[in-house]
């Protein structure tokens, strides 16, 4: 063999791995394998003069680099073309989330009162000391204040705010002294003097649902929770009207079965107050199921929230002339009516907000 004849043989094992190249079909062992089109070229070596091998070497040597550089190239593509026209692979399932539990809860609610009339309100979480208690016929120093283990922060410069500046406030309300302190929101019953000088006058039906704050932390106590607050005022708003909506709200969100009741109990805001259980929703207020004892409620009943007329001296706060309207009002956490409905006795509510997708992908 001449080593022209060696070269030209070299020419056809590139000519075909060029066309191999662009046709994307590169295999290692068309080349490299024992019978492979380069591993043949290099044996004709030996049939070359021996004072032409070392040329012919170094051309090997050059295709040898060019070969493996290519290929080397295009492996990565090559599999993933094979992967991709596999349609017989099962495919990745997407994980799908979902809203968190307590944003579940809150839709549910607010559609429910949205639904007889109810309009969804949001106020400040931050809010003087005035709208969350003054005005809530708690004056300053009032022993029943201690219910609520309030969190009081620093008062930022406000002037000129009019939803904040303590000076326009005054001016709204002459009886009140500069605001009083800044808190965060323990209940969201701030929202019902709010709303009663957004709108001016009645009738108002109010749905208030916002986060509050309360110095308490333990299994069954976060320091932040949801609490949601109704406020219905007009001419000749009676108990009854509160009672037919708590009704409407038992069955509406635990199910045709499901019954309210209320007690009497005290509350500066409203009078008379009531305190307002639902019947439970595992024995439907029985204390029974299969012959044993509830394991959620052991009476038939849990108690969920506070309710009742709102006081004269609220409405007044409002600018609301008592002796031509009359309202009711109620208020509880979201996080309870959720779990309860859940049939869920949650050892440890914190677990709502410790953001365990474990936890929170059950719901
Ligand atoms: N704000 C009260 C609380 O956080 C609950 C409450 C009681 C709200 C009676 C009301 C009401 O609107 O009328 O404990």
């Amino acid at each position: 063999m001449t080593i022209d004849q060696f070269n030209q043989q070299a020419k056809v094992v590139l000519n075909q791995f060029a066309a191999d190249l662009t046709g994307g079909q590169i295999d290692q062992t068309r080349y490299f394998g024992k019978k492979g089109l380069f591993t043949q070229l290099a044996k004709q070596i030996q049939q070359l003069p021996s004072e032409k091998r070392g040329q012919a070497g170094k051309l090997l040597n050059q295709i040898k680099r060019d070969l493996t550089k290519n290929i080397a190239a295009t492996a990565p593509l090559n599999q993933a073309t094979q992967q991709s026209i596999d349609f017989s692979l099962p495919g990745n399932k997407p994980k799908v989330g979902h809203l968190h539990p307590i944003t579940q809860a809150i839709n549910q609610i607010s559609r429910i009162f949205e639904r007889i009339g109810f309009i969804r309100v949001r106020y400040p979480e931050v809010d003087w000391d005035w709208y969350v208690f003054e005005s809530l016929n708690m004056p300053p120093n009032h022993p029943a204040r201690d219910e609520w283990e309030t969190f009081f922060i620093d008062r930022p410069d406000t002037t000129g705010n009019v939803a904040y500046d303590p000076k326009q406030l005054t001016k709204r309300h002459p009886k009140m002294i500069d605001g009083g302190k800044l808190v965060l929101t323990t209940h969201t019953s701030n929202g019902q003097v709010r709303e009663m000088e957004r709108l001016g006058k009645p009738p108002i039906r109010m749905i208030n649902i916002a986060r509050c704050y309360r110095r308490q932390q333990d299994a069954t106590h976060t320091q932040m929770f949801h609490q949601f607050e109704g406020l219905v005022i007009d001419k000749g708003i009676t108990i009854q009207h509160l009672k037919g909506t708590l009704d409407y709200f038992a069955k509406e969100f635990y199910g045709p079965k499901a019954k309210s009741r209320i007690r009497p109990f005290h509350f500066r805001f409203t009078e008379p107050s009531f305190e307002v259980d639902f019947s439970c929703h595992i024995c439907h207020g029985t204390g029974f199921v299969n012959g044993q004892k509830c394991k959620l409620c052991k009476s038939g009943w849990h108690e969920v929230g506070g309710a009742g007329m709102v006081h004269p001296n609220v409405l007044k706060a409002g600018g609301i002339d008592p002796d031509q309207y009359t309202g009711f009002a109620f208020g509880w956490g979201v996080e309870r009516t959720y779990t309860l409905r859940e049939g869920l006795n949650i050892d440890d509510i914190r677990h709502f907000y410790n953001n365990k997708v474990k936890f929170l992908e059950q719901f």
